[in-house]
């Protein structure tokens, strides 16, 4: 399926199309809102005086232009993707139609990520081709709504784990690039070395991998194989560049020279390899796994800020904390007003002044209008964090909304 929303220059734009958001920042464009329909004159010449500025617009909602671009071939070297999750008829917001625009994307990237591994597994030549779709998929995503694309790959269940964390990790490595000033061609190396990055552990045995208890020394010593086993792997296949076989050899080192394989320290890991480190610690301690649960998003930055001395580079750990917030998409918060909201994105500014939707009243729990408060505005504060199961909320369906 192809997307509904798409990326041209606004000298392109006609009447009747539908901008679901402008590149670049409000004070690069006359518009006081990033989604409206292109309804008159007026408002089609302003967009036209924006040359080749870049548009997003939403082919589902207004007209697409005049000449549709014709999908893209199948080559018979592809591996069979899924269809898209079926599209319930329901009005959704803006940001849930970025959700669910993500689910699809992510279930893709799982495909392809899971024929690779296949690959690695059987010992075939790994087909790369999917990938560069899948990555391109996941950066347009990144760019239109970092906090949906994250927010999607958190949520695994234990059978797809692997292939989702790779998909997780590409993701929060690309949104990370972006923020540390990664572009083009740089940035599509950084997905591919996260969907790449735990390969090896196709030489490490699944009964392992899924224990659910404490690994004894020989496991443990097999796991920590993984990094070599992948690097050769890639190395066999010439497919991947240096950065994806820098990420997938070096992911476990740790800036004090306490990881493996090379005990590397400080500058001697590669600033990639280091980005790697702090995304995958990230999705791991996130996810549910057979042997604990995942940690809260919020309670994962906060973990992970007291290790970061000697795992992580501290300026890379701010750049992260900055990308996924103190209170992450998803997290449930009360405010100063009484009034119960989940967080949807993170603000420009602070992170602790996140943009939120309301849910209700805390005093009755009754159901509030579905309001979205820029609390970096300074309308209401954040005064805690509230449990989702002791509200009976489920997170991901408020998301979807
Ligand atoms: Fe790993
Ligand atoms: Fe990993």
């Amino acid at each position: 399926m192809r997307s509904p929303l798409k990326k041209i220059p606004a000298s392109r734009a006609r009447l009747g199309m539908y901008v679901r958001r402008i590149e670049g920042k409000w004070r690069d464009h006359p518009f006081w809102r990033n989604s409206f329909r292109v309804a008159d004159t007026p408002t089609l010449e302003l967009l036209h005086a924006l040359g080749q500025h870049e548009i997003w617009i939403d082919t589902r909602k207004g007209m697409d232009e005049e000449a549709p671009v014709p999908p893209p071939p199948h080559g018979d070297v592809l591996p069979a993707l899924p269809d898209p999750l079926p599209e319930p008829d329901v009005t959704r917001t803006d940001f849930g139609d970025d959700i669910v625009r993500a689910e699809a994307i992510r279930e893709r990237a799982k495909a392809a990520t899971r024929a690779l591994f296949e690959d690695a597994r059987m010992g075939r030549a790994l087909r790369m081709e999917s990938l560069a779709e899948v990555i391109d998929e996941v950066d347009n995503a990144i760019a239109l709504n970092p906090a949906a694309m994250l927010s999607v790959v958190r949520l695994k269940n234990k059978d797809d784990y692997t292939y989702l964390h790779s998909v997780a990790v590409a993701t929060l490595m690309m949104a990370l690039g972006r923020r540390l000033g990664f572009e083009g061609t740089a940035l599509t190396e950084l997905g591919l070395a996260g969907l790449l990055h735990d390969i090896g552990k196709v030489g490490v045995p699944d009964a392992t991998l899924n224990k659910p208890g404490r690994l004894g020394p020989l496991e443990w010593a097999s796991v920590r194989q993984h990094p070599e086993i992948g690097w050769d792997i890639l190395r066999r296949d010439s497919v991947a560049g240096p950065v994806a076989l820098d990420v997938c050899l070096h992911h476990h080192e740790k800036i004090d020279g306490s990881g493996y394989p090379h005990k590397l320290d400080g500058e001697s890991i590669s600033r990639v390899a280091r980005m790697g480190a702090i995304c995958d610690v990230y999705d791991a301690i996130t996810s549910d796994r057979p042997y604990k649960r995942g940690w809260e998003p919020a309670e994962a930055i906060r973990r992970m800020a007291e290790w970061q001395e000697g795992h992580f580079d501290r300026a890379i750990f701010h750049a992260f904390v900055k990308l996924i917030g103190i209170y992450p998409t998803g997290t449930l918060v009360r405010l100063a007003s009484d009034r119960l909201a989940v967080v949807l994105s993170q603000s420009a500014g602070s992170s602790l002044t996140p943009t939120v939707r309301l849910i209700c009243a805390v005093a009755d729990g009754e159901p509030l209008e579905p309001e979205i408060v820029e609390l970096e505005d300074g309308v209401d504060r954040i005064v805690g964090i509230e449990d989702p199961a002791q509200w009976g909320v489920q997170v991901p369906q408020l998301l979807r909304v």
